[in-house]
């Protein structure tokens, strides 16, 4: 059986949560898979970690068109992440930093 490999050359992603854990490994995972990946946690350290670790999947990826980017939102203040995106326009979003709540 082959392996399905996606596509999301051209898309954009918006990831919470993406300084650790599923949010990180998600947003390593639409890199390699071509998407421009905005990425976005209350961690900046970890952020710019998983930037580094995201550009470098999408660099050794047959994929073309991954890249990342980190911007600091706090999903429990709806601004914030309304003042995301950076690349204007999102496709697809994942959050993962709803610690336990519905609402986030
Ligand atoms: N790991 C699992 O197996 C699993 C299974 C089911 C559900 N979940 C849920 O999925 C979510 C993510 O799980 P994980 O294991 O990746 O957790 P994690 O703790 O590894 O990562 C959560 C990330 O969210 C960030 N974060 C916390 N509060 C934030 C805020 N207010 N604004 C922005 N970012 C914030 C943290 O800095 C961290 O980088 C959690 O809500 C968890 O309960 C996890």
């Amino acid at each position: 059986m082959g392996t399905f490999t996606p596509s999301f050359e051209g898309d954009i992603a918006f990831v919470t949560g993406a300084s650790g854990g599923m949010g990180r490994a998600i947003a390593i995972a639409f890199a390699r898979a071509g998407a421009k990946v905005v990425l976005s946690d209350v961690n900046d350290a970890g952020g710019e970690e998983t930037v580094a670790l995201a550009n470098s999947a999408a660099a050794g990826s047959a994929t073309p068109g991954g890249e990342a980017v980190y911007v600091r939102a706090d999903v429990s203040d709806g601004p914030q992440v309304a003042a995301g995106p950076a690349w204007g326009c999102l496709w697809l979003a994942n959050r993962r930093c709803n610690q336990g709540r519905p609402n986030l």
